[in-house]
């Protein structure tokens, strides 16, 4: 079976499907930030922080090829918000599985960040400038990658797994 792989912007959900489908409905997770912190023994706030972003993006790529490499299957893998920016990884998610895009509205993700802490890239400022100018930046580019687009507001875990399932 192939995996299913989850990708949207931050807190659109992907974490929150991802345990679902494992606790619910019995599948494998894999989720790329927890992997990357548990291979660094570090979290991703402090990886930003020390060593950079384009480092964390580096250690990304080696989490989807050695996911690769590794011949998973049948698992449900989501990955980091920024994952598929970079074209290599585009390419590999592909390979990896189906990509499924969880896309919620900015007023949904407004909501669901607001207060967040662990997310380098929408600390300090505005942050509905913020989500409002990256997720312009990157809204095409899941669009391209994505086997399946959900449209996740105010729909229910159960809900979104029934449309992934029937999509796949
Ligand atoms: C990022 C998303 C985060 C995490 C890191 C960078 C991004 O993952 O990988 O903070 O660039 O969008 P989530 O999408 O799971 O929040």
């Amino acid at each position: 079976m192939d995996n299913i792989i989850l990708i949207g912007f931050m807190g659109s959900g992907k974490s929150s499907i991802g345990r679902y489908m494992e606790q619910e409905q019995g599948y494998k997770l894999i989720d790329t930030d927890e992997y990357i912190e548990y291979k660094q023994s570090d979290t991703i706030s402090n990886i930003f922080a020390t060593k950079g972003e384009e480092y964390f993006r580096n250690l990304e790529t080696e989490c989807i090829k050695e996911l690769i490499n590794a011949g998973t299957l049948g698992a449900v893998i989501s990955v980091g918000g920024g994952l598929p920016v970079k074209v290599e990884n585009r390419e590999l998610l592909k390979e990896l599985g189906k990509v499924v895009y969880l896309r919620a509205s900015v007023d949904t993700l407004v909501k669901r960040l607001s207060g967040d802490s662990t997310r380098p890239l929408i600390q300090g400022g505005d942050l509905r400038t913020k989500i409002t100018d990256l997720f312009g930046k990157r809204e095409a580019i899941y669009e391209e990658v994505a086997d399946i687009v959900i449209d996740t507001d105010d729909c229910s875990f159960e809900t979104i797994f029934a449309m992934i399932k029937e999509a796949i």
